[in-house]
């Protein structure tokens, strides 16, 4: 089929304003707010932040273009992209793997995804009940604990955004969560704002802000140099497809180039607010930055604990948090049911049903890898960790990679530059990004964390 006639059977963007909210709703979740404050404090701030700014610069933003440029010249889901494309340019069709690989690292990252949701969930009612006015650290950290040592309540929210999860897969990305995200994410990125001037008025914020911003590489190695890559493309949503399968929604005319800068920037923005927001707590409390996956929940409610219209506030907060991990969580499985829809022949019902049940069973091991089973380890990490460690830092920069490949040596010249439309320069610098510094930025951090290299 000519390429100018193709058309996604499952539908189209509205418009470009559709495609940026439904891409921005993937992006914006809880890798910003719950994940970039912890693994930040993990590795000591301001270095680790300079290398992940850079990550989104130099290899998040070209990666975000090329995604939508496959996914919206081959208008399906990325296996059969993958698998159209390669042929369409005369290369091997083993390129429809790299499709399956998006499609598993997914479906592994919704089903821890699923369950740190279900904890934000939950926080809405504990922060609904008032437990939090006026409670110290000791007391917000036991309701953390409490809550994540209780395999039962885990699974109860688990499943239950789970099912919310599905239930708008089933109905069709275009016309389910797109015209709430409209509303939501403006309003969370102004509660965080309201957040950040709470944490200006609290004392401690030029700590924190010197904490995220002054960078000190001696508290860095290679392994957090990956985390820092690896959260570059988990916080963008890209390397396995998601992206792209929003990108085979959009219509011909819109700016590739364009739109994922405002995409990347909209997602960048709201993750530094987070940090500005959290660490002034964490430092005006005497908490421990590197306190791990509960970071958020341990130190958001000291603050809505203490402010006026705390309780409020930090509903509105969890709500909100919830909606923006709604929004991403059904971008993690729309290539899985796209694809189901297309080859299988099932209806999106059918497909997501599969799907979510599959995902909400191993999503199983995550709920217990915070109580009963945390003492099974494998590399020292339970298998949560080790779930996320593989899915982020590994699959996701290795199926960037083969993005690179692919878009920057073995499509023609005349195809992307068709696809992506842009200025003569415009379209030389992403070339030269996807080319070269993109797939050598991501093998030598590669090569650095096994230790073949040193920098
Ligand atoms: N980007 C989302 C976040 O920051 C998570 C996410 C959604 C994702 N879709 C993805 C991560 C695809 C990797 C790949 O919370």
């Amino acid at each position: 089929m000519a390429e100018q006639q193709r058309v996604s059977i499952h539908g189209q963007w509205s418009g470009r304003m559709a495609f940026i909210l439904a891409a921005t709703g993937s992006a914006v979740g809880l890798g910003n707010i719950w994940k970039f404050p912890y693994i930040t404090g993990e590795h000591g701030g301001g270095a680790f932040v300079m290398v992940y700014l850079l990550c989104i610069a130099a290899i998040g933003i070209p990666i975000m273009m090329a995604e939508v440029l496959l996914g919206r010249r081959g208008r399906q889901s990325p296996i059969n992209t993958m698998a159209t494309l390669s042929a369409e340019e005369g290369r091997s069709p083993v390129w429809k793997y790299l499709g399956w690989l998006g499609v598993a690292a997914g479906f592994l990252i919704l089903s821890y995804y699923s369950v740190i949701a279900g904890w934000a969930l939950s926080y809405v009612f504990r922060t609904a009940s008032g437990i939090f006015t006026g409670a110290d650290a000791e007391a917000v950290n036991k309701v953390f604990t409490e809550l994540v040592s209780d395999p039962e309540r885990l699974l109860a929210w688990h499943t239950l955004f789970m099912i919310a999860t599905m239930v708008v897969v089933a109905r069709g990305v275009q016309n389910g969560l797109e015209k709430a995200v409209r509303y939501l994410m403006p309003a969370l990125f102004l509660l965080l704002a309201v957040l950040m001037i709470y944490a200006m008025s609290n004392g401690h914020f030029m700590e924190g802000v010197e904490f995220l911003f002054r960078p000190d590489f001696s508290k860095i190695d290679a392994n957090a140099i990956l985390i820092a890559m690896g959260h570059a493309f988990f916080t963008l949503s890209l390397g396995m497809g998601a992206i792209m399968v929003y990108g085979s929604y959009l219509p011909k005319d819109t700016s590739i180039a364009k739109t994922s800068i405002i995409i990347a920037a909209a997602d960048t923005l709201v993750a530094l607010m987070a940090g500005m927001v959290i660490f002034p707590i964490v430092f005006a409390h005497g908490l421990e930055p590197g306190a791990g996956p509960g970071l958020i929940f341990k130190t958001l409610p000291l603050a809505f604990g203490q402010m006026d219209a705390g309780i409020l506030v930090g509903v509105l907060f969890f709500i909100l948090l919830t909606f923006a991990a709604w929004s991403s969580s059904i971008s993690l499985i729309e290539p899985a049911v796209a694809w189901l829809v297309e080859n299988r022949g099932h209806t999106r019902v059918y497909a997501s049903t599969v799907m979510g049940f599959a995902t909400w069973a191993v999503g199983l091991g995550t709920v217990f890898s915070f109580n009963i089973a945390s003492d099974i380890k494998l590399f020292d990490k339970t298998f949560f960790d080790l779930l996320d460690y593989l899915t982020a830092n590994i699959m996701l920069p290795l199926g960037g990679l083969f993005i690179a490949l692919f878009a920057g040596w073995l499509m023609a010249k005349q195809s992307t530059e068709d696809e992506l439309n842009s200025s003569k320069r415009g379209y030389n610098i992403w070339r030269f990004l996807v080319r070269y510094i993109t797939p050598i930025a991501v093998m030598m951090v590669f090569l650095n964390v096994i230790g073949v290299i040193r920098f």
